[in-house]
């Protein structure tokens, strides 16, 4: 494909930590699979490092939070190789055999690793000491912290124990009983992985159910977990080694399945795609904004144990504005930034509500939004939970200008699929980049290798 001046193009490092200009695209055709999935990257590494023997893991996300599991698991005395960057071999002693770590783990901008890693640690032996970046400091641990408290976890940290670093004293811990009031995966897996090595059972239930990539990929590894609606129970359970694949991840897809919607004479393929329903969230959303070009073909059965994934073939087509139901929101969660470059370019306008854990992602990410959006000449409204977008239809006439990500990929990548729709001679800037490869190595080139100008 001719890709020459390139659409999207980069700049890393430096004091901005990096930026990206984007300008109109004209058409977007291709076919191509994202990289891995990133929950299930880091949970196959977590219950690899966890479970005695070899693991081997494809299809592997190698972005900078997965890697962060992974040098975490070097550090507890796991042989970890990689034969490509994708395919992980791990060699445990299982968890009765981690060491106690010589240094501080740093687990960077990643909430996952960090907060799963907590229950992991808690029921451990030995001492460890964990933090992360200016931007992982900031965010709550006190969710995951209080309830590893009641199992007899001794955690110690910043803010009385509320944030990053943490000092976790291994203890034997005792199964518990946890209503998540937070909606949040990340706490549910860290409860359900420390109940792993507690004494008796430990339950987890949920208002809504959230991703379950923790409960699924469980039992692969021999682990004991029984399912009821939206109540867990994990077993105290010795873990063995397995093989797994993981999907591309259904969350970098949305970057592009918004890019061919949005792009006039689009045609584009999404290949291997993870099609958890905890996860495609999303694809109902669309669904209920008028988009009638996304065609999902699932390449194994949609059943309640394995991870389901297929093809998503998507076209451009005319949005309309709606309100999201709120229940909605925990199956799109991480989806909000490309959801709301979507209502921008929609008919009419698309209401956001019960949405108010975004304040405490990577950044606070209804703010992010609403500032980037207003550069663009975008109408919204900030709410304590959400948003309000008023759409400038299907030809938006965006303005350019420069945004800030803050820090923050997915409001990175998000302002990049919106850049593209800009008109003829104008451009963006987004500064914070660098963070993209978080969650998404390679996105500029695959970016550009889909688009012509
Ligand atoms: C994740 C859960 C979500 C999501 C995050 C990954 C996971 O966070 O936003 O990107 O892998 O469990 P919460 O569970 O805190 O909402």
């Amino acid at each position: 494909m001719n890709n020459t001046p390139e659409s999207l193009t980069e700049t890393r490092g430096g004091p901005d930590a990096g930026r990206m200009r984007i300008r109109r695209v004209g058409r977007v055709h291709g076919s191509v699979r994202v990289p891995g999935d990133k929950s299930i990257s880091h949970r196959s590494l977590i219950l690899g490092g966890l479970a005695s023997g070899q693991t081997v893991v494809t299809g592997f996300l190698p972005s900078d939070d997965c890697l962060r599991t992974l040098s975490a698991f070097s550090s507890l005395g796991v042989q970890i190789s990689q034969t490509d960057p994708s395919s992980v071999h791990l060699d445990s002693p299982g968890f009765t055999g981690l060491a106690e770590p010589d240094s501080i783990l740093d687990f960077g901008n990643s909430g996952t690793a960090s907060r799963l890693m907590c229950g992991v640690l808690a029921g451990s032996s030995f001492f460890t000491v964990m933090t992360g970046d200016d931007s992982l400091r900031k965010r709550p641990m006190k969710r995951v912290v209080e309830p590893l408290s009641s199992m007899g976890a001794k955690i110690d940290g910043a803010g009385a124990g509320s944030r990053l670093p943490l000092a976790i004293r291994g203890n034997p811990l005792k199964g518990i009983y946890f209503f998540n009031a937070h909606k949040s995966a990340q706490v549910k897996s860290s409860i359900l992985l420390a109940g792993l090595n507690a004494e008796g059972p430990t339950t987890v239930e949920e208002p809504v159910q959230t991703r379950d990539h923790t409960e699924r990929l469980l039992p692969l590894f021999g682990g004991k977990v029984t399912r009821e609606n939206l109540r867990t129970t994990v077993h105290p359970s010795r873990l063995t080694g397995t093989r797994l694949h993981v999907p591309g991840d259904f969350s970098s897809a949305a970057f592009f399945l918004a890019l061919g919607l949005l792009t006039p004479s689009s045609s584009l393929t999404l290949e291997d795609v993870g099609l958890n329903p905890t996860r495609t969230g999303l694809l109902r959303v669309l669904d209920a904004m008028k988009a009638r070009t996304l065609r999902v073909i699932p390449s194994n059965p949609l059943t309640g144990e394995s991870e389901p994934c297929g093809n998503i073939h998507v076209g451009f087509s005319e949005l309309e504005g709606i309100d999201v139901p709120p229940e909605w929101i925990p199956n799109i969660i991480d989806e909000i930034p490309i959801l709301a470059a979507c209502a921008a370019c929609a008919r009419g306008t698309t209401t956001i509500r019960g949405a108010s854990e975004l304040r405490v992602k990577e950044s606070d990410r209804i703010r992010g939004i609403a500032l980037a959006l207003q550069v663009l000449g975008v109408p919204c409204e900030e709410f304590p939970d959400g948003l309000s977008i008023k759409g400038l239809g299907p030809e938006p006439r965006l303005k350019g200008g420069t945004v800030d990500s803050l820090n923050d990929h997915r409001i990175a990548m998000a302002m990049a699929v919106l850049g593209s729709r800009l008109p003829e001679g104008e451009s963006l800037i987004i500064r914070g980049t660098d963070f993209v490869s978080t969650s998404f190595p390679g996105f500029t080139e695959l970016f550009n290798q889909v688009v012509e100008c």
